[in-house]
């Protein structure tokens, strides 16, 4: 599918609420296999990713009633024992988050399983969990050098002291999820802090997780996990590209309601702020991680760089950063982020290739890229290259571009965010 986008002439309004999280929506489903009760979850994320999570705990025997529209899920578990050997291999679609968490999960269990996902997914590295978690006693096998699909047999885990080579929070949730079923202590330390849903909503469900600065510390659980209601809070992902979208107009606003603020999550609204963006942040509720509203209102944008401890913070957000950077007065730099290379396409070449058919001078390193805003982008026929975030990062270039924009698989956008193009052509009436 192919969207034209019609640039924005004047300043706008906007106040919405996105969809849930996606981290926390697959985490809050799959944690729920570990307790003996009734969980309870409401707005869970919408795309097609938080639904590969749920077909893939259906098909190990989860007893999961989904309700799509009402985006809600209430599940029964009777604790992760209850898990079953799945009838054919399991499939994580286009999700990494699903991939490589159910992984670490399914490394514990005593029946065999493979996953699988599609041919973005399958080219994606592998290596990164199945080294660490076979050092852990766990038995997977990659089917073809370090690439999904996967496959997992039994093995006895214990716990190993394992420092990260690359800041992942998908890596290091994959090993804490197997540390819960590991004898013995499993020790995980960052060099740089990645999101740590899974430790804050663990330890808050009663899991033996211990995080000190940059280390954690998993027990065997010996028991089963509270059972929890929860209503997921919106992904400042998906927030991020309404707030951007003010932020290349002066004069617009763009208010995000009820979205997860903790701190490694909102390290773009920090830098909007130093690119001279109004950023106001309202905390309306901290008990499990701080939720609240943002409101951003845009002008004049000034070229940054960004530093290198922050891009974990910021590895979902970095191509909008380079859009931003195209709207922005002087440089832009976004260096040491080679991990974009990794991601649902490679995010380097992809942020590049499209800035340059809109005619902005960039310039795309091995590790990312630099880019200078000296005249406003011209409408330019863009692609997605199947990435979402690529998607909606370039829908907001063609807000603020000269003239009409295409792009091109335009619906890769759904595996996060279904209802973007709808909220799109709001501002464009
Ligand atoms: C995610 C972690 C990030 C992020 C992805 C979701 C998660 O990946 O890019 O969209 O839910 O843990 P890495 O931390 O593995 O880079």
């Amino acid at each position: 599918m192919q969207q034209s986008i019609t640039p924005v002439s004047d300043p706008f309004e906007l106040s919405l609420s996105v969809p849930g999280d996606k981290s926390i929506s697959h985490r809050s489903v799959m944690f729920s296999a570990f307790t003996n009760g009734a969980c309870h979850i409401s707005n869970l994320g919408s795309g097609a990713d938080v639904e590969s999570t749920i077909s893939v705990m259906q098909q190990l025997g989860l007893d999961i009633s989904y309700e799509p529209n009402e985006h809600l899920a209430i599940i029964n578990s009777i604790g992760i024992d209850g898990l079953s050997q799945p009838a054919e291999s399991l499939d994580a679609g286009n999700s990494g988050t699903t991939l490589r968490l159910m992984t670490g999960l399914l490394s514990g269990r005593q029946f065999e399983s493979i996953i699988t996902g599609d041919h973005s997914l399958q080219s994606r590295p592998m290596g990164r969990i199945v080294n660490p978690l076979n050092s852990m006693g766990a038995n997977i096998s990659a089917q073809l050098r370090n690439n999904a699909p996967l496959q997992i047999r039994p093995g006895d885990l214990h716990g190993i002291d394992y420092e990260m080579p690359v800041a992942s929070a998908q890596v290091k949730s994959a090993l804490i999820l197997a540390g819960l079923q590991a004898t013995g202590e499993t020790v995980i330390r960052e060099q740089n802090l990645s999101r740590r849903h899974t430790e804050m909503m663990l330890s808050r469900f009663g899991g033996p997780v211990q995080v000190d600065g940059k280390v954690i510390t998993v027990q065997k659980l010996e028991s089963p996990l509270s059972p929890y209601d929860m209503k997921v809070p919106g992904d400042p992902s998906s927030a991020a590209y309404w707030a951007a979208a003010a932020a290349i107009f002066p004069g617009s606003v763009s208010e995000i309601r009820d979205i997860n603020l903790s701190p490694e999550r909102i390290a773009f609204l920090n830098v909007l702020k130093e690119m001279g963006v109004e950023v106001a942040i309202e905390v309306k509720d901290t008990s499990i991680e701080p939720r609240g509203n943002v409101t951003v209102t845009g002008g004049d944008l000034t070229g940054v760089t960004i530093r290198e401890e922050d891009i974990p913070a910021l590895i979902d957000e970095l191509p909008l950063i380079g859009v931003l950077g195209a709207f922005a007065e002087g440089t832009t730099v976004v260096r040491k982020a080679k991990e974009l290379r990794y991601k649902e396409c490679d995010r380097i070449a992809a942020t590049v290739a499209n800035l340059e058919m809109m005619n902005v001078s960039a310039t795309e390193y091995e590790d990312g890229f630099e880019i200078h805003g000296d005249e406003k982008p011209d409408g330019a026929e863009m692609d997605s290259f199947g990435d979402h975030r690529i998607a909606m990062t370039f829908a907001v270039a063609g807000l603020g571009a000269a003239d009409v924009s295409v792009l091109k698989n335009a619906d890769a956008a759904s595996v996060s965010y279904p209802e973007f193009w709808g909220e799109l052509r709001k501002l464009q009436v």
